[in-house]
């Protein structure tokens, strides 16, 4: 049985630095018996996007520098402290990985001395569990919430397909063997001569573009398993950019020659592998509900396409959806998994707690 570390009601405080974005929540929870309530009360997040967009992407000791100004004031913004300094969270829960070594320290370390000065308990959250539970922040999709899950986890740094047996139980059951998806949309663009991060602006693109345009590769997609690959995609981008480049004479890359086109191309040809594995892998694993979490589900083609095929071909499956704005980085989806560490007893000492880079499911 797990221990009981905090009252039926309390309040989560969350700390998110571990890439480009600086992320506050306060998470309150009411339980009654069998029945709770969950209440975002507050949520801030600061993007470092425009920074990072004259590098062409994320700088790591930028970002760490940029965290540690922006999360002193989200924090004061939040009044986590109120002015007869009693603390106005009950557990705190922060990212400790994985993500960028310097970044996750920021908030790691923030969130070490908060619990050494109020004498909270703390709880270090994966990220990725943060990204599954952000579809749980939705009322309506509490009430359908049923498991066995299967996640599409769409990331810039991961691809997976995770089979959520209960809180806090994950399988993975299929991956990338290379790129992200998120890491194609960026780095595709980035041949395309598109800002950073690439994903919003190529899906902007592509909406005018005709996704037969251009025939590119489906990597793995006829491959019994539920491995996905992006790298050959990338490859096969470039080759075309450069044969475009000189049988046009236009660059890709400044007069926007084809730009549309091959946007909804690109994006057709991710789109259809991440659409056709999570098929495949409901069919093995026959999960009640689907969630598409990360950064890459807010492409609303992935969505559209996603929608329409498990409504073909799985009709009994639910289809559940983060809500809007919180398909990124964010603290909120932080609070949530802290909460569901919590809820099992599971907390962490301050003193061993640090930033865990590499940490996997
Ligand atoms: O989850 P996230 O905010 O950060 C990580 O944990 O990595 O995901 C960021 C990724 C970036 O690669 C970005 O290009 C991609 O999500 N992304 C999109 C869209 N919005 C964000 N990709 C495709 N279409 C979008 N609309
Ligand atoms: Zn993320």
């Amino acid at each position: 049985m797990a221990k009981k570390v905090l009252d039926q009601r309390f309040k989560v405080l969350s700390i998110e630095t571990s890439c480009d974005e600086t992320s506050v929540a306060l998470l309150d929870y009411a339980e009654r018996g069998t029945q709770y309530a969950v209440r975002l009360r507050h949520h801030e997040t600061a993007t470092q996007i425009p920074i990072h967009r004259r590098f062409g992407g994320v700088v790591p000791e930028v970002a760490a520098r940029t965290h540690v100004a922006e999360l002193v004031s989200l924090l004061d913004r939040a009044k986590i402290i109120s002015s007869g300094k009693r603390s106005t969270f009950d557990a705190i829960a922060v990212t400790k990985g994985p993500g960028l070594a310097t970044a996750l320290r920021v908030g790691v370390e923030a969130a070490r001395t908060l619990a050494m000065l109020t004498g909270k308990p703390i709880v270090g959250v994966n990220h990725l569990e943060g990204h599954l539970a952000s579809a749980w922040l939705v009322p309506e999709n509490r009430r359908r919430w049923e498991f066995p899950i299967l996640a599409l986890l769409v990331s810039g740094g991961h691809s997976e397909l995770v089979l959520m047996r209960d809180f806090c139980s994950y399988k993975v059951v299929g991956r990338t063997r290379d790129d992200a998806a998120g890491e194609a949309f960026d780095k595709t663009a980035k041949l395309l001569g598109l800002p950073y991060p690439g994903g919003p602006e190529m899906s902007k693109q592509a909406k005018t573009g005709n996704p037969k345009a251009f025939d590119l590769p489906r990597p793995m997609l006829k491959d019994k398993s539920l491995d996905m690959s992006f790298s050959g995609l990338k490859t096969a981008v470039r080759v075309l950019v450069d044969k475009l480049g000189l049988e046009s004479k236009h660059a890709v890359r400044g007069t926007r020659y084809d730009l549309p086109d091959l946007c909804a191309s690109i994006q057709a040809a991710i789109t259809d592998v991440l659409v056709e594995k999570t098929i495949r892998a409901a069919k093995l694993h026959r999960p009640k509900c689907i969630i598409m979490v990360g950064g890459v589900s807010a492409n609303s083609e992935l969505q559209e396409k996603m929608a329409r095929c498990v409504k073909a071909e799985l009709p009994d499956v639910r289809m559940l959806k983060p809500p809007s704005g919180f398909y990124t980085d964010n603290a909120a989806m932080i609070a949530a998994a802290g909460l569901w560490r919590l809820r099992k007893g599971k907390t962490d000492a301050w003193k061993k707690l640090d930033a865990e880079p590499e940490l996997d499911l």
